[in-house]
């Protein structure tokens, strides 16, 4: 029985965008970069499920981890996982606090997750997965964690605050010291969420001194951190790592019908190796070097884009600090938000509308000189209208 005629599949992917042309500007996912798609297509049955097997992928694993580790200062006790993205990494990370917190609460206690409103949706699929009760807390007009919202909404049975390094919306991080004060004082854990600022924050200018992305901020327990995002790799590739074992130990399960009987922790248990396999080829070709200039360049073009759009009238209600721009229309603007994003998707830009700001997502494809067509195109429809 045929479902679909082979022309008809042809038409169907034919309908898909690309990230080639550089118009995709709503996704936090990219046209990977042509030397890790080549490892990633040469290493595409690799499962890291199961180490017996592919025991020269798990070794890649925990090297990528190290790479990953160094850039947050991962203890040499830290471990971690590669995982599909960064839903699952949050949701594990989260899997692994309760199991380990839980024993010191009664079963009737709902365990309590502290997070600013900005989290992904990942925390909400998180918690009506694990029975835990996310409690949000308002944001400042710049887009972090109110602090002082955050200490009142502790209860006895928080067992953990989150912060966002590079939150969906408009890329702004959390303070990420004074969370951390926050739960040093109240002895829990604190879990980041850095899948996608996690691969720009290290490679900015003291990025050390300004953010304090690291696990020397004694409460981090996990970072979650994408490498299908800014680490440039064909999806599906997250990350997660760990202070030390007693996290992974918590949520960890034997598998009997595997040769060598492995310790998973880990939600899928057949993991593709092939983003980490392509993460570390790319890694070992470009380095730090490679990711810093990438990086740079990115939020180069979106600071252009930023000062561009201000000078046609639009809003930058936050100024960006990587490479994620809001943009608003004042009420005399000829177009408005709905309006503008309609138009431009008619022309085959794409963009998205998050807080009532048009957002603009700057990935590698989309040059300085794609941005140029794009504001060419903006005055016309200004024009038009
Ligand atoms: C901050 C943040 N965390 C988590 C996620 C979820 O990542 P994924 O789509 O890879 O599951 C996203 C996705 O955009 C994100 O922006």
């Amino acid at each position: 029985m045929q479902f679909m005629a082979p022309n008809q599949l042809e038409e169907n992917l034919a309908m898909d965008l690309t990230y080639s042309k550089g118009q995709v500007l709503s996704s936090m996912n990219s046209k990977a970069h042509n030397l890790a798609s080549k490892a990633f297509i040469e290493n595409i049955t690799k499962n890291l499920g199961d180490p017996s097997l592919f025991s020269g992928t798990a070794k890649v694993e925990k090297q990528v981890i190290r790479i990953l580790g160094h850039l947050f200062d991962l203890p040499t006790s830290g471990t971690g996982a590669l995982l599909t993205g960064g839903s699952e990494a949050n949701i594990t990370a989260l899997w692994a606090i309760r199991n380990k917190r839980r024993g010191k609460f009664r079963l009737t206690d709902p365990l309590e997750i502290v997070a600013p409103e900005s989290v992904h949706i990942s925390f909400d699929k998180a918690a009506d997965l694990l029975g835990l009760k996310l409690v949000k807390v308002p944001i400042t007009p710049k887009y972090q964690i109110n602090l002082k919202l955050a200490e009142d909404a502790i209860t006895k049975n928080t067992i953990a605050i989150i912060g966002v390094a590079g939150t969906t919306a408009f890329g702004t991080i959390d303070p990420l010291i004074d969370l951390n004060t926050l739960c040093l004082d109240h002895q829990f854990d604190m879990h980041i969420d850095a899948a996608f600022g996690g691969l720009v924050f290290p490679f900015l200018p003291q990025s050390k001194e300004t953010h304090f992305l690291s696990f020397d901020l004694k409460a981090v327990a996990s970072i979650t951190v994408d490498i299908h995002k800014m680490g440039h790799v064909p999806i599906p590739g997250g990350g997660l790592l760990w202070r030390n074992t007693s996290y992974p130990k918590a949520i960890q399960f034997t598998l009997p019908y595997l040769a060598g009987m492995p310790k998973q922790s880990t939600i899928t248990g057949t993991r593709s190796g092939a983003s980490t396999i392509a993460f570390l080829s790319l890694w070992n070709e470009i380095g730090f070097e490679g990711y810093q200039e990438i990086v740079n360049s990115c939020v180069k073009n979106t600071l252009f884009l930023a000062k561009e759009l201000e000078k046609r009238g639009l809003i930058i209600p936050i100024e960006p600090s990587i490479n994620i721009l809001g943009a608003k229309t004042p009420r005399e603007f000829p177009l408005d938000v709905p309006k503008l994003h309609k138009k431009l998707w008619q022309k085959g830009w794409t963009t998205s509308i998050v807080n009532g700001c048009l957002r603009f997502v700057i990935m590698p494809p989309t040059r300085k000189s794609k941005l140029e067509e794009l504001l060419l195109l903006l005055d016309q429809l200004i024009d038009q209208q």
